[in-house]
């Protein structure tokens, strides 16, 4: 098989260390990847959202196989514009067409449809400029925090929790005048899940489908879960409050019922949802959906899949992915983001990067960074993934944080407590 792999960070950097294993794999390309990938795959330097150009890369390297790492090209359409194409549409691809992709791209898509099939997820209802009035009244039947959600994609920041009535009111009328542009032409309001969260994986033909490995993100900035919101500062798989019972509720309420939900709908989906869930008391609710891997969990998830991951990814989109078992390790999986000073507000790039052939114990996942006269150097915020694997999170806690003093750069920030929460599960 000869695979492309759309996208440029740690996530797609584990894409490509894992599916450069297969014994299937002829030729792997990665657009526009970066430094790690260019050691295990071809990059090819295109802008992805250039439809065309990746068609073009497509056929210049007799691609078989197209795996979209993030979700802006999905929510863009690039299922659609593979299956209209000619020459595109008998490619394999692995993900959903724009309806598919909404389940990320519109929250209020997401909640009617977890709603029309009895998903468990939090009560919410949706408002837009001209129910202003019933947004505030719907505010006061609800208790702080006050949960306010832009309905469209808004780079991850359009999740507003607010403590009080007076500042919901505030955002409310701040995200419809545009504080989000577009995104935010409707706010879903939604009511205040205690507990603890956790990410688990799918991935899905439309009938059958795979359930991956779990993990848990460390999203905020700082230690003890303070700080600002960043993509992810580390994660583990497994979670140790995801024992055999949770999941299977995580199977029977949800997974089956959203790939039922997507078919009836006659929504065909090809790839992976990425359910974002809160644990209340051993009860799972949904936060969200993606319709991609997460990053950092996928660094910390692909490790432990034993079994052929381009197998699997083959299978999916064939739609023959009941025949595809997937095999775990049981292992613990720890990953490290390292991320540049100052993210993830204003932060400087270019800074050379030393250490890192040092690294014995560890899966190094780029993320940003580029190769400049020879030298690797930050190109972004979150800059490197580290991978631990090991018998349980103490360890993988002191085989990170030994092997990351090796490595330099200007700036460099990482958080101290990734698993320390969970050491006492
Ligand atoms: P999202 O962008 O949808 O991932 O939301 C960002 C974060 O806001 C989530 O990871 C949760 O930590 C938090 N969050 C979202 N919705 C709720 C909710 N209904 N109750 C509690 N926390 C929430
Ligand atoms: N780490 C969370 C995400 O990928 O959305």
């Amino acid at each position: 098989m000869r695979v492309l792999i759309i996208g440029s960070g740690g996530r797609e950097s584990a894409f490509a260390w894992s599916i450069s294993k297969s014994p299937m794999l002829e030729a792997l390309c990665c657009a526009p990847g970066n430094p790690g990938t260019a050691k295990l795959a071809k990059n090819l330097e295109i802008d992805i959202k250039d439809f065309n150009a990746i068609k073009q890369a497509v056929l210049e390297n007799r691609i078989g196989l197209v795996i979209v790492g993030p979700e802006e090209p999905l929510v863009n359409g690039l299922g659609d514009f593979f299956k209209q194409d000619d020459q595109l549409k008998n490619l394999l691809f692995v993900g959903p067409d724009r309806l598919g992709a909404q389940l990320e791209g519109s929250k209020e898509f997401a909640k009617n449809f977890m709603q029309k099939w009895s998903i468990p997820t939090a009560s919410y209802r949706s408002f837009d400029k001209s129910s202003v009035g019933e947004a505030e009244k719907f505010l006061e039947t609800l208790k702080a925090p006050y949960v306010l959600k832009a309905d469209g994609l808004a780079a991850g920041k359009g999740v507003v929790i607010l403590d009080n009535i007076e500042n919901a009111r505030r955002e409310l009328h701040s995200m419809l005048e545009g504080k989000f542009g577009k995104a935010g032409d409707k706010v879903v309001i939604e009511e205040y899940l205690h507990g603890i969260e956790l990410s688990v994986f799918v991935l899905t033909d439309g009938n059958d489908y795979l359930i991956l490995p779990e993990a848990k993100d460390y999203k905020r900035i700082g230690d003890g879960d303070t700080g600002l919101n960043t993509g992810g500062m580390g994660a583990v798989s497994p979670v140790p409050f995801a024992g055999e019972l949770f999941m299977k509720k995580v199977e029977e309420r949800i997974v089956k019922p959203t790939i039922e939900g997507l078919k009836r709908d006659g929504i065909k989906y090809t790839g992976f949802i990425f359910v974002g869930l809160m644990n209340c008391d051993g009860e799972p609710y949904v936060i969200e959906y993606n319709v991609r891997m997460g990053d950092p969990e996928t660094e910390a998830v692909l490790p432990r899949i034993e079994s052929d991951l381009l197998a699997h990814l083959t299978a999916a989109a064939r739609g023959e992915l009941g025949a595809e078992v997937i095999i775990k390790d049981k292992r613990q999986a720890m990953t490290l983001v390292t991320v540049s000073g100052g993210y993830p507000e204003e932060y400087g790039k270019g800074f050379t990067i030393d250490g890192l052939e040092e690294l014995k114990e560890v899966n190094i996942f780029h993320a940003g960074t580029k190769s400049l006269d020879g030298k690797t150097v930050t190109a972004g915020g979150r800059v490197l993934a580290i991978t631990a694997l090991s018998t349980d999170i103490e360890s993988c806690r002191n085989i990170l944080y030994r092997e990351i003093s090796s490595v330099k750069y200007d700036g460099i920030y990482y958080r101290k407590d990734i698993g320390l929460d969970l050491l006492n599960y």
